[in-house]
């Protein structure tokens, strides 16, 4: 363990410092997009000055401290940061259309505020502004960045399109999900972008393969700690700090990590609870408490943290297996502990 004393409580100073260092370019590159576009993402990020909106800022913070990680000033990495931040809220305007959900941070959805239409139009311009701006980095980076931003994008949907599938499969029986299924779904999903927040970093802050490669890999483990994580918060957070609906992905059959390992416990809670989830109808408010105290009985809870520290591990051994300089790194480890602890 790195001998820097940051602790996971240092998380939040973090997290606010990269987003004040990176917010002057994300809201320049957003005043170029169609002003109808322009309204929709400054709406999703909370610029409107209406209560909610802002996101936490995890893949900024990423890529920032994997730049100065590598020895680089954080300004480097300040392409990387927009691009990811602005490629993540391109993945919620659409994930929440793909999901029927109606709140994310804190207020409603860019789909209800605004239609479906609007919000998908919307995170197709997030998309292209964020190709945009990586290619036009400063340095010789920029041909490498886009390369890494390609190919998690292109996990990022294959991720997503599992994810949809998922949601068809049985939740008990030979067809249904099986946890390694479900881990390459996270990780693509939710640690193909993590990932390359943390190599984007790295590369924008001239790393050569091997410093490049470890926090790409360490990012991709705490993408789906994250991920597993937020399946716990779907069942068992407070709306009111997530800013998220509870319990939506019950009702839509989604496919988490603590329900599959729940399941697969094989003891009376578990048949309770597929004799439940298997009848067939759209559970209500009741049906839902009680699915998720029988996941919870069935060992589902204490598995998902167990999977989640897990992965958190994994993350810590990749970083620490680089060269990296000690405080960036230390920091990166507060963000590895605060995942794990976070309630939002
Ligand atoms: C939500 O990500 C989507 C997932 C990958 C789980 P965040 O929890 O980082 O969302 P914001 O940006 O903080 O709202
Ligand atoms: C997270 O999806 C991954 C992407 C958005 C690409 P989820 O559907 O699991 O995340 P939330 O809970 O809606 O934020
Ligand atoms: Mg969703
Ligand atoms: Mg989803």
């Amino acid at each position: 363990m790195t001998p820097f004393p940051v602790r996971h409580s240092d998380a939040p100073r973090i997290l606010a410092r990269c987003r004040e260092l990176v917010r002057p370019a994300l809201g320049r590159a957003v005043r170029e997009m169609h002003p109808w576009h322009a309204e929709i993402t400054a709406y999703s990020f909370g610029w409107d000055g209406n209560g909610g909106g802002q996101g936490k800022g995890v893949r900024q913070a990423l890529a920032v401290l994997g730049a100065e990680a590598v020895g680089a000033p954080a300004r480097e990495a300040v392409a990387g940061a927009v691009a990811v931040e602005l490629i993540h809220t391109f993945s919620l305007l659409h994930d929440d259309i793909m999901d029927g959900d109606e709140t994310r941070r804190q207020r409603a959805t860019a789909w209800k505020a605004y239609g479906t239409g609007p919000a998908v139009l919307a995170g197709d311009a997030l998309f292209a502004l964020a190709v945009r701006v990586l290619a036009q980095a400063p340095g010789s980076a920029g041909p490498a960045a886009v390369r890494l931003l390609a190919a998690a994008l292109d996990d990022l949907v294959r991720g997503q399109a599992d994810d949809l599938l998922f949601e068809g499969r049985p939740w008990t029986g030979p067809d249904a999900v099986r946890p390694h299924e479900y881990r390459l779904m996270a990780e693509r999903k939710t640690g193909a972008l993590l990932g390359c927040a943390a190599g984007l970093g790295a590369v924008l802050g001239g790393a050569g393969r091997s410093r490049t490669d470890a926090l790409t890999a360490a990012g991709r483990h705490l993408g789906v700690a994250f991920q597993v994580v937020d399946d716990m918060l779907g069942i068992w957070g407070d709306p009111a700090v997530t800013g998220k609906p509870v319990h939506s992905d019950l009702r839509r059959g989604k496919k988490t990590y603590p329900v599959l390992v729940a399941l697969a416990d094989g003891g009376p809670a578990a048949g309770r609870l597929g004799a439940l989830l298997r009848s067939g109808t759209v559970p209500d408010d009741g049906a839902a408490r009680r699915a998720a105290g029988l996941i919870e009985e069935a060992g589902g809870r204490e598995a998902a943290g167990a999977e989640a520290a897990r992965q958190l591990e994994r993350a810590r051994a990749c970083l620490e297996s680089a060269a990296l300089a000690p405080e960036p790194l230390a920091e990166l480890l507060a963000l590895l502990a605060y995942t794990a602890s976070r309630t939002g």
